[in-house]
C-alpha cells in the first residue's frame, strides 16, 4: 500500500470494534441515534427529512443468517435517503476465490459504506485494509458492536445515563460479551458476568477494559453476577459457528435467567438479550415475555442506534 492510500484511511471512519472507538465518538453516534429516533416518533415509515445520505448506497455483505442486522441496515439506509445493495459471498466472486483485497477495492469503487457479517475476524480486517469506505462490523465470532449500540439506547431510554450503572451478563462469553465489556470502558459502567469454566469472556477484552478503567468482575456464579444489577443479559448458548451443542446444553443449564435469578437483581431490573432468543434455553418464558423484558424496543432500537452510526461513518454528524 502506497504512503498516500494509507494516509488517506487514516480518515475513513471504520466501525470495527468498540475499543477502536473513542468515549466521544460512541457518545455522538448514541445521541444521533436518539435524535433520528425522536424525529420519527409517531410515524410508520418516515424518511428523513433532509435526506442526509441520498445518492450514498450501502453495500451490505451477509456471509451468515441475519434477521435484525439486515432488515434494520436496509430500512434505515432507505429512510436517512441512500439504496443498499444485499450481497451474499455465495453469489459473488468472492465465493469463487476471488480475494477480499481485490473485493474490497473493487466495492470501493461503487458504494459509500460496506457492512459485512463474518464467521471469520480477520475477514472483516482484511475487507477494512483494503477498503476506502467506511466498513462497519456486521458481527464476527469475535464481537457484535453495532449490538451494544442498541442496548445502550435502550437500557438509557428506559434508566436513564448508563454510566456508573451495574450490568450482570448471564451464560455464554461470547462475541456480545466483547463488545459489552469494551463498552463498560467506554462508557464508565460496571460489568459483571458469570460463565461457565471454559466459557470465559475474552480475556483480552477483560485486560483492555480494566486498564480503561471499567470494573469488570468475572464468576462462575450468576448469583453473584446479578445480585443488585440494574440490568441482566443473555445471548444463546450455541452461537453462529459453534459445534459441540450437546455439551454446551449441558454445562450452560444452570445459567438460565429465569424468576428464580431475577429475583436477586435491582427490583426494576431491565432484562435484555440480542434475540434471537431459545426459550426454555438460556431464558425462561416467564422472564422473555415477562415486565423485566425490554427485548422488542431493544430489537427495534438496532435501527434508530444503526442510523446515527450511518450517518456518523459517513461524516454527517
Ligand atoms: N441480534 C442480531 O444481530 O440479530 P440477527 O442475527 O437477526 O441480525
Ligand atoms: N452470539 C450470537 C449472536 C447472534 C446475533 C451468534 O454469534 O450467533
Amino acid at each position: 500500500m502506497s504512503r498516500s492510500q494509507t494516509t488517506q484511511k487514516a480518515a475513513i471512519r471504520h466501525f470495527l470494534d468498540l475499543k477502536e472507538c473513542s468515549s466521544a465518538d460512541l457518545r455522538t453516534i448514541l445521541d444521533l441515534g436518539a435524535r433520528v429516533k425522536a424525529m420519527q416518533e409517531g410515524r410508520r415509515h418516515p424518511l428523513h427529512p433532509e435526506q442526509p445520505l441520498a445518492g450514498r448506497t450501502l453495500g451490505l455483505i451477509m456471509a451468515q443468517p441475519s434477521t435484525r442486522t439486515r432488515v434494520s441496515f436496509e430500512v434505515g439506509m432507505t429512510q436517512l435517503g441512500g439504496a443498499v445493495t444485499v450481497l451474499s459471498p455465495s453469489d459473488m466472486q468472492l465465493g469463487r476465490g476471488e480475494t477480499i483485497a481485490d473485493t474490497a477495492r473493487v466495492l470501493s469503487r461503487f458504494l459509500d459504506i460496506i457492512v459485512l457479517r463474518t464467521g471469520h475476524d480477520a475477514n472483516l480486517r482484511e475487507l477494512a485494509t483494503w477498503s476506502s469506505v467506511p466498513v462497519i462490523n456486521g458481527l464476527t465470532p469475535v464481537s457484535h458492536p453495532i449490538q451494544i449500540l442498541a442496548d445502550v439506547l435502550t437500557f438509557e431510554e428506559h434508566r436513564g445515563p448508563i454510566t456508573g450503572r451495574t450490568l450482570a451478563w448471564v451464560g455464554d462469553g461470547n462475541n456480545v460479551a466483547t463488545s459489552l465489556i469494551e463498552a463498560a470502558a467506554l462508557l464508565g459502567f460496571s460489568l459483571r458476568l458469570a460463565t461457565p469454566e471454559g466459557f470465559e469472556p475474552s480475556h483480552h477484552a477483560v485486560k483492555w477494559a480494566r486498564e480503561h478503567g471499567a470494573t469488570i468482575i468475572t464468576t462462575q456464579d450468576p448469583l453473584e453476577a446479578v445480585k443488585g444489577a440494574d440490568a441482566v443479559i443473555t445471548d444463546t448458548w450455541v452461537s453462529m459457528g459453534d459445534t459441540d451443542a450437546d455439551r454446551r446444553h449441558r454445562l450452560f443449564r444452570p445459567y438460565q435467567v429465569n424468576d428464580a435469578l431475577m429475583e436477586h437483581a435491582s427490583k426494576d431490573a431491565l432484562f435484555m438479550h440480542c434475540l434471537p432468543a431459545h426459550i426454555g434455553e438460556e431464558v425462561s418464558k416467564d422472564v422473555f415475555e415477562g415486565p423485566h423484558s425490554v427485548v422488542f424496543d431493544e430489537a427495534e432500537n438496532r435501527l434508530h442506534s444503526q442510523k446515527g452510526l450511518l450517518l456518523w461513518c459517513l461524516g454527517k454528524d
